[in-house]
């Protein structure tokens, strides 16, 4: 059976980063994310008894090197034993950049392997699954302004606010376009193990989460704004304490900082945020878009500059 499925990547405000248990992938905290609009990854899905093995390629050229995470998330889903696949992938933004590509990809292909295995899942069940692949991916099951729980065993996931009912914007800068020099799983893992700051990451997440799920209720852009750096810097400070040191940025990363603060000084309603990656994300009211794009376009040596609103969850496009 054949399916095909389409996510968009998210962007969080309030961070994973750790994980209580990495056998399972469930994280250590629980996070907020927005999914964005204008990026997307679609998979199609194909199991095939002829086949001998899976097989990848995305945007039209084979892939092996991902092929391996792909085909547990296939286990996963359709359970073993399962006919081998053929995966085929879309995707219109840098792939392993730290513009969250994992998220969109794993999430489409768990829509797609569960509807090509015949499964009928709740989004519930899908986002389990995604997680389990990939963190991240759980929370583009779900549209706009969207909370991960991290539970004892699970995860539980839920939309906060659809994207129309507070229709933020997203400036991303793109600093860099070859693929990260580490993986999030690989360090976080080390982030853990000898970041001095880790414990206290872990303890306090509970604070930003509170800070940051009332600010979306109010609507409140400067509460959400605060919480939102604070949990970003906070986090790339535990990394920068680990051994060896995890460093996403580089100078234009600090420079597109720079900027942000410049229009914020001046009265321009945005803040930043920054993931496993040296791109930086600016988020802001619609009404500032045109402004934050052109200020970020012409900080010094930005390559590329993508405008997106808020999008909805993945979904299936066809079964067959
Ligand atoms: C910095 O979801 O890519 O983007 O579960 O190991 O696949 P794995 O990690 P991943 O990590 C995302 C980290 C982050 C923060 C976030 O998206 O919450």
């Amino acid at each position: 059976m054949r399916a095909t499925a389409i996510a968009q990547p998210n962007i969080a405000l309030i961070k994973y980063w750790g994980k209580r248990d990495a056998q399972r992938n469930l994280p250590a905290v629980g996070s907020i994310s927005i999914t964005l609009n204008d990026l997307f990854t679609e998979m199609r899905v194909e199991f095939d008894s002829h086949l001998a093995a899976d097989s990848l390629s995305i945007n039209g050229s084979a892939d092996e090197a991902m092929l391996p995470r792909l085909s547990a998330c296939l286990d996963l889903v359709a359970g073993e034993p399962r006919s081998r696949a053929r995966i085929v992938s879309r995707c219109n933004f840098p792939i392993a950049a730290g513009l969250a590509s994992s998220a969109s990809a794993f999430a489409a292909l768990t829509v797609a392997a569960a509807a090509a295995s015949g499964k009928s899942l709740d989004a519930e069940a899908l986002a389990n699954l995604a997680g389990r692949c990939s963190g991240s991916a759980a929370r583009s099951l779900y549209g706009g302004f969207v909370e991960l729980e991290s539970r004892d065993r699970d995860i539980a996931v839920r939309a906060l606010c659809g994207s129309d009912e507070w229709p933020l914007c997203v400036v991303v800068a793109v600093t860099e376009t070859g693929p990260k020099a580490i993986g999030s799983t690989e360090a976080m893992e080390i982030s853990r193990k000898t970041s001095p700051f880790y414990s206290s990451w872990v303890e306090r997440q509970d604070e930003d989460l509170n800070a940051a799920r009332a600010a979306i209720k109010d609507r409140d852009f400067e509460q959400l704004a605060v919480v939102a750096e604070h949990n970003c810097l906070k986090m790339h400070s535990m990394m920068w304490a680990s051994r060896p040191p995890t460093v996403f940025w580089n100078s234009v990363t600090m420079r597109c900082l720079e900027t942000i603060r410049m229009l914020q000084d001046d009265g321009v309603a945005v803040f930043f945020t920054i993931d496993a990656g040296p791109q930086v994300k600016a988020i802001c009211l619609p009404e500032e878009t045109d402004n934050v794009r052109a200020s970020l376009a012409s900080t010094e040596g930005v390559i590329d500059v993508m405008v997106t609103g808020l999008g909805e969850a993945a979904r299936l496009l066809d079964v067959a």
